[in-house]
């Protein structure tokens, strides 16, 4: 079986030895254009003068582009709410995009977008969740998810617990920053080539900005330096102004993003404030449950809507409601356009249901496993979710009771609170939670793939998908399907960049379904090919179709076995047809996302990790100790890749809840926009002790191999981290009082939430 074997990454010696090509290392002819945005300066406010003389006069610089050169249409929006490419007017936040230089030199324009004269006409920003409140600035009226009736049920239940979590955002920090070119074909044709996860939508954009039919527009990705949903709709912005550029002036154009102007102009993930109130019995069991979530979207709509419907999707995370109801407040602010990022809203629906667990457990003075364990989904009626989908492969229980066996939970936590007891200033804390993450794109019609397959005389085969690589390893796993259909060394398989011209109409690589939906494709492709040369072997040898197998020594027919060549060879001579395209859509689903009813998952992944910190009172810096994590990824269709995409998830999931911390001045300026400022995770910080297993047992499902989608959900069993740090920090003070812990937990907020437990303010 080439599937379900741990293949390296197929451009690992690439990756670590700088051969990689990215879009920025693709050599351009002489002559090509480079491109800077001039970005606002104020957060709010009418544009009444933009002075571009300076700008123009600057050396190397040929042209200055506004909204008024713009031939056609002047918008990136990846939703139905257009989103201009350069201002019209009004100015929504600091770091808006105003006008377009197109210079000589990638630092001639940078340098010349800084000289104009810019007067605006300043309005009061709305920057905060509060403001936007007070100012009523939504994108959209509250959306409401309701199942039995939350109100009596809290009343009537013996406790009642209340509270309030505020959640930061987190900002990509891909390590290849966005970053787009252009190339004019003849007849008004453009080539594009970007860093993006979604070529379909650039190629649209990109279409409408230059007044053309799709099928003038060839939009192309061989590979990004990472994504996470940072490149889904952020790239359309240097994508549209290339090629704008490059048909203007009918030479090359490129554009990239320095990482400061990535940091200010893009959008990040959505922070959130998520009040709850929640009745339970005495021990601990949820009678009903009220949840109100309120999103900061910035400016525009991007990707909010969606976003926001996931974190309603999952406030349950792997627990049973009896009564519930989720409202969720979309809120508009002079900020960065808030937009996918790793889990897509789940994450933080998910944190606020995790902090309930532990308010209860430390209210009842209960072991928070306990608690967890007693609100799981089980049969019956207790499998029915907020959103009236009936769960039906839930193997939560048993992968939690699993994990807390072999991460040795139990007699950890109690040789933990020995420890404290005799150490005053640092202080242990344990947790562990789960994941339940839901997979498919919850707008249905997204849930498609092509793929494309040649097979050549020589016997090699050609590989094309609709699916992006972003580091996550999609382009192995689906050359694994193809090996495998075929019996082939994966190494037969050559594996081509992302291109609209070879398959159409593709969906963004997000939602984790990229290998689902494109091996899925790929495998149909295949199969098509493969029924074609049984067909044909059969005849040419005079076989029974049934007695015709692919095997790694080559094809059986009958009782002789020919080279895999030699039949492809032959079949050429028989003028077989070996050339595919596959198709595939998810089955099942359906979402009335209005109603906040139906299927909007084909099935969920599941996962919990068990982390040990140890916080320092006196200065609130931490370590995280130990990680045990068993996830869920059916089964694998590459271990090492799934291990490394967990890995990975959970480091990524640790950072936004820790020490990536997002500032903005009262002005809405952004001022952690540098490395110096904002701190992602280094190799110090991961765990200690770090041990990953993957779950034993297959998709429920009839998903490709019966794997399991990988690259969101583990991002979430970064959520432990926090609650152990919360659980090390009720263990100061008298232990009354539980912990009112925001995120991200920065060694600040630990002090303080320590200096809270002892009553002392800050
Ligand atoms: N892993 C790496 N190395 N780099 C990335 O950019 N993006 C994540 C995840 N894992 C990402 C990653 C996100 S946001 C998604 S949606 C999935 O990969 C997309 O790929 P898949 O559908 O093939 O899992
Ligand atoms: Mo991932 S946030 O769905 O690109």
């Amino acid at each position: 079986m080439t599937t379900h074997k741990p293949h390296p990454h197929d451009s690992a010696p690439l990756h670590v030895t700088g051969a990689a090509r990215y879009t920025d290392d693709v050599p351009l002819p002489p002559g090509t254009l480079h491109l800077a945005f001039g970005t606002s300066p104020v957060a709010a406010g009418t544009l009444t003068t933009l002075d571009l003389n300076a700008v123009r006069a600057a050396p190397g610089v040929l042209d200055v582009l506004t909204a008024a050169d713009l031939p056609h249409a002047n918008d990136v929006s990846p939703s139905p709410v257009p989103e201009p490419l350069l201002a019209t007017g009004t100015v929504h936040y600091i770091g808006q995009p105003l006008f377009l230089v197109v210079a000589d030199s990638h630092l001639n324009a940078r340098k010349a977008a800084r000289l104009a004269q810019i007067e605006i006409a300043e309005t009061e920003p709305v920057l905060s969740i509060e403001d936007a409140l007070k100012a009523g600035t939504t994108l959209e009226p509250p959306l409401t998810f309701q199942h039995g009736d939350p109100a009596p049920a809290i009343a009537s239940a013996p406790r009642q617990i209340s509270g309030r979590i505020e959640i930061g955002g987190q900002e990509h920090f891909y390590l290849e920053g966005q970053s787009a070119f252009a190339i004019p074909g003849e007849g008004g044709e453009v080539t594009v080539h970007s860093s993006t996860q979604h070529p379909t939508e650039i190629q649209h954009k990109v279409a409408q900005a230059l007044g053309l039919p799709y099928a003038q527009v060839h939009s192309q990705v061989r590979r990004m330096g990472g994504g996470f949903g940072g490149k889904e709709s952020q790239g359309n912005a240097l994508a549209i102004a290339c090629a704008l550029a490059a048909q203007k002036h009918q030479r090359p154009a490129k554009m990239r993003y320095d990482r400061d102007d990535d940091f200010i102009i893009t959008g990040k993930r959505h922070d959130f404030r998520i009040d709850y109130t929640v009745g339970t019995d005495d021990q601990g069991r949820i009678r009903g449950i009220e949840f109100t979530q309120y999103c900061r979207c910035g400016w525009s709509n991007d990707l909010s809507l969606p976003v926001a419907d996931r974190a309603m999707l999952h406030a349950d995370n792997t627990y049973y409601f009896p009564h519930v109801k989720i409202e969720s407040h979309r809120l508009r602010t002079n900020t960065q356009s808030a937009t996918a990022f790793r889990g897509f809203g789940g994450p933080q629906g998910m944190v606020g249901i995790e902090r309930v667990m532990d308010h209860i457990a430390h209210t009842l003075g209960q072991d928070p496993v306990e608690i967890r364990q007693k609100n799981l989904y089980g049969p019956a009626p207790r499998n029915v979710t907020p959103y009236h989908m009936t769960v039906e492969d839930n193997i939560a229980p048993a992968l939690i009771d699993r994990l807390a066996q072999t991460a040795d939970y139990t007699d950890r936590k109690s040789k933990i609170a020995a420890w404290n007891a005799q150490s005053p200033i640092l202080k242990r804390g344990l947790a562990l939670t789960p994941v339940k993450f839901g997979i498919s794109f919850t707008l249905t019609h997204l849930n498609q793939a092509g793929a494309l397959v040649h097979i050549y005389s020589d016997g090699s085969i050609h590989l094309n998908h609709g699916g992006t690589e972003m580091g996550q390893g999609l382009n192995t796993k689906v050359a694994q399907v193809a090996a495998q259909v075929f019996q082939r060394p994966l190494s037969a398989v050559k594996i081509t960049a992302t291109d609209t011209g070879k398959v159409p109409n593709t969906s963004a690589t997000a939602a984790s379904s990229g290998s689902d939906l494109n091996g899925m494709a790929c495998k149909a492709a295949c199969d098509t090919i493969r029924t074609r040369l049984v067909d044909f072997a059969a005849q040419h040898w005079q076989t029974d179709a049934a007695k015709i197998q692919f095997t790694p020594d080559g094809v059986q027919i009958g009782t002789e076995t020919i080279a895999f060549k030699d039949l492809i060879a032959a079949a050429y001579m028989h003028r077989i047809s070996l050339s595919a395209t596959g198709f595939y859509a998810t089955p099942k689903i359906n979402w009335d996302r209005r109603a906040g009813r139906g299927r909007p998952f084909l099935y969920f992944a599941y996962g919990a990790a068990i982390t040990e910190v140890t916080i320092d009172t006196l200065t609130g810096e931490y370590r995280i100790d130990r990680a045990d994590i068993l996830h869920d990824v059916g089964n694998s269709l590459n271990p090492a890749l799934d291990i490394g995409q967990i890995e990975g998830g959970y480091v990524q999931g640790v950072g936004w809840l820790t020490t990536e911390e997002l500032v903005w001045d009262a002005q809405g300026a952004l001022k952690t926009h540098a490395p110096s400022t904002y701190k992602i995770p280094a190799t110090s910080d991961r765990p200690r002790i770090f041990n990953v297993a993957l779950w034993e047992g297959e998709n429920a499902e009839a998903t490709i191999y019966r794997s399991k989608a990988v690259g969101e959900p583990p991002l979430m069993l970064g959520i432990s981290a926090h609650m152990a740090l919360s659980d090390a920090v009720a263990q100061t003070g008298d232990g009354t009082a539980y912990p009112n812990l925001d995120a991200p937990a920065t060694p600040e907020r630990i002090l303080r939430a320590v200096n809270a437990q002892q009553g002392q303010p800050w």
